[in-house]
């Protein structure tokens, strides 16, 4: 039988089976072709090398035209619903590598008026206040503030509108509800919302009146709107954009994916060190009922939310976490002690983040795009 979950740009819920997601949405997986020759421009982050990247479109077409001599832009993005957690710096770590990587554009795109349309608690001042706290966070990164535009869609309507619009003219209501499961409940905005979001993947072409190919770096949870995006591209006159995936990274309590609808297993940017030693502290873990057993019998990493925290970001050396992995299975380290050095890890990057996070504040009106005004 096949396992149950689900995955939408909306929700994301069960045991998500990624290989079946690839089949699902029609990706492509990264093989180790394609592994090889990303690995030319430069050392291969982490998240590619363990598969947290595993998926994409098109994206060997985007480096044969970079071969040639054609540079690309990238563009990601947030729906501002609330403070920035771990799961969200993940796929933006990644961009900003890219961005090293290939001296590329990056155009983060905060979308407000999605977050309005779709959650029933938030008012439009909410998601904006939401957006500058968010930007924050991915501005203290690091991304090359020369080369990065942020996209406040409220603000930002005048040069997104023309190209929502000729999107927009080119996706049918059916297609919209075949794609995204709308009804006949749902509100107008929200139907026409995927033509916001795929503005940005023409941007550049747009305004340099020739061809600019875009890679979007995100979870494959976007990639619905993408798909429609990418239909629409050539009847538009535009590229494709190509896409580069990442998995969902899971949740303290052991679910597939980390979300602001369970606080407690959800570390915020914002968390100080006290609050995260608790949160830590309550993890989900492959550890026994009790230390006795477990010395004896070892635990199971496979299902460890603690492991998979130093898997997706917190142990980048693989020999260490191969020792971790062996130790746990040996019943040498319990969790106990796992989690203490977890926790030091999340302090010890938090406490960087946040100073650069102040520090962002000084730069955030220098990198909007057309220069609107927080
Ligand atoms: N819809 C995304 C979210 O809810 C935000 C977003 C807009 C985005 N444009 C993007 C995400 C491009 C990834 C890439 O978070």
């Amino acid at each position: 039988m096949a396992p149950e979950f689900k995955v939408t740009p909306w929700e994301v819920s069960g045991d998500v089976d990624y290989d079946m997601l690839v089949e699902r949405f029609g990706t492509s997986r990264i093989d180790s072709t394609l592994k090889e020759r990303l690995a030319k421009y430069g050392e291969p982050h982490t998240l590619l090398k363990r598969n947290v990247f595993y998926s994409h479109r098109d994206l060997p077409w985007l480096l044969d035209l970079y071969d040639k001599g054609q540079s690309f832009y990238l563009y990601t993005g947030r729906g501002p619903s609330g403070d920035t957690h771990l799961g969200h710096l993940m796929p933006w770590i990644f961009a900003k590598h890219l961005q090293d990587m290939f001296g590329a554009t990056i155009y983060f795109q905060l979308t407000d008026d999605e977050k309005f349309l779709f959650r029933q608690d938030l008012e439009l001042e909410d998601t904006r206040r939401m957006a500058f706290e968010n930007a924050l966070d991915f501005m203290a990164l690091g991304f090359d503030p020369e080369k990065t535009r942020i996209i406040l869609d409220t603000e930002c309507i005048k040069t997104l509108y023309p190209l929502a619009l000729k999107v927009s003219k080119k996706v049918t209501f059916s297609t919209a509800r075949a794609v995204f499961g709308f009804d006949n409940s749902t509100n107008i905005g929200s139907i026409f919302y995927t033509s916001i979001q795929a503005a940005p993947c023409f941007l550049e072409s747009e305004r340099e009146g020739r061809t600019v190919p875009c890679l979007i770096p995100c979870g494959i949870d976007q990639d619905p709107h993408f798909r429609v995006a990418r239909d629409v591209a050539p009847g538009l006159g535009y590229p494709k954009p190509a896409l580069i995936h990442n998995k969902m990274f899971p949740g303290l309590e052991g679910g597939d994916k980390m979300s602001s609808s369970n606080p407690d297993a959800t570390i915020y940017t914002t968390d100080n060190a006290k609050t995260v030693k608790r949160k830590v502290g309550k993890a989900f873990t492959g550890g026994c009922v009790s230390a006795e057993e477990q010395r004896e019998k070892g635990g199971n990493p496979e299902i460890c939310a603690v492991f998979k925290y130093n898997y997706f970001l917190f142990e980048e050396d693989d020999a260490k976490l191969d020792d971790l992995v062996s130790r746990c299975r040996s019943g040498d380290i319990l969790c106990g002690e796992c989690k203490g050095l977890l926790t030091a890890k999340i302090n010890g990057f938090l406490e960087g983040h946040q100073r650069r996070r102040e520090e962002a504040k000084a730069i955030m009106h220098e990198i909007t795009l057309d220069g609107f005004e927080w």
